[in-house]
Formats: C-alpha cells, sequence, structure tokens
C-alpha cells in the first residue's frame, strides 16, 4: 500500500465507488488488494484510495476469473507488466492469448471426460480394470498382466 500523493487527491476512488463502477463487491476488492492483484493508497484518514486504472485491471481480473484462470496465475501474469502498469491493449492482447490457449486445453480435457463419462452413464461398476474414469491412463496395464491389485 503506497503513500498518498496530494495530487492525486480528488482523483482517486474509494472502495465503494471501485466496487460500484467495476460490479465487484467491496469485499472481493479487499481480497484482491490482499492478494496483490491491485494496490491502493492511504489518504490522511487512513482509509484506502485507488487510482483509476484499478477498474481496468479489475476487468481484467473479472475476465480470467471468468475463464478459470487462477488467482495465482493472474498475480503472476499482471507482476510481469513493466512497473506493475495495469494491461493496456498490447498487454491484453497477449495476456488472452496465452489464456485462450490455456482455456483450450481445458475445453479438451472436459470434452474427453465427458465422453468418458457417456460410457459410465447407467453402469455404476466403477471398476479399476473397466472404468476409463476410474482409470484413466490404464495406469495399472503399465504394471503387467493380471490383477494387479491383489498382488
Ligand atoms: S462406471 Fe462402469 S465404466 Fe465407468
Amino acid at each position: 500500500m503506497a503513500k498518498l500523493d496530494p495530487s492525486q487527491i480528488g482523483k482517486l476512488l474509494t472502495v465503494g465507488e471501485v466496487a460500484a463502477r467495476s460490479g465487484v463487491a467491496v469485499s472481493a476488492i479487499h481480497f484482491y488488494e490482499a492478494k496483490g492483484l491491485i494496490e491502493s493508497q492511504r489518504n490522511q484518514g487512513n482509509q484506502r484510495r485507488y487510482h483509476r486504472d484499478v477498474l481496468r485491471r479489475v476487468a481484467v481480473i473479472k475476465v480470467a476469473q471468468r475463464i478459470g484462470i487462477s488467482l495465482a496465475s493472474i498475480h503472476d501474469a499482471l507482476v510481469k507488466l513493466p512497473d506493475g502498469r495495469t494491461p493496456n491493449a498490447a498487454d491484453w492482447a497477449e495476456l488472452s492469448h496465452g489464456w485462450k490457449a490455456e482455456l483450450d486445453e481445458r475445453i479438451a480435457t472436459l470434452t474427453q471426460l465427458r465422453d468418458q463419462l457417456s460410457g459410465c452413464i447407467g453402469c455404476g461398476c466403477l471398476s479399476l480394470e473397466l472404468c476409463k474414469l476410474r482409470n484413466p491412463l490404464d495406469a495399472l496395464s503399465e504394471q503387467g498382466a493380471g490383477p494387479r491389485l491383489l498382488e
């Protein structure tokens, strides 16, 4: 949390204003700050104040969360930006490109799981030998033929 620059007084937002303008709960704003995703400054009354660019930062965080990116990954991406700046259009293009690849990979995995689940519907065996969801890579077969779990 940085010290407030007096020239910024009046240009900064309260946590309530950030919440209202970003559509995010005050508790979430505090949470993002605790996780190092956003920063505030303290005024003379020791109240938090936020630069307006925090709104763009919160928008980036919300979109990333919506597509399933972890807060830790979002944090890692944001701290790599020069001078800890808020992502500009070029930064966003790069971030979203990377996150799209991650999302594509997750969709492929989920699609495969859904297809495997289709074979389980109405079955209920949950067999280590037969059920692909129970033994997805058929890991037991790598140990050799026969009832591996009984040996
Ligand atoms: S539950 Fe029987 S194959 Fe998955």
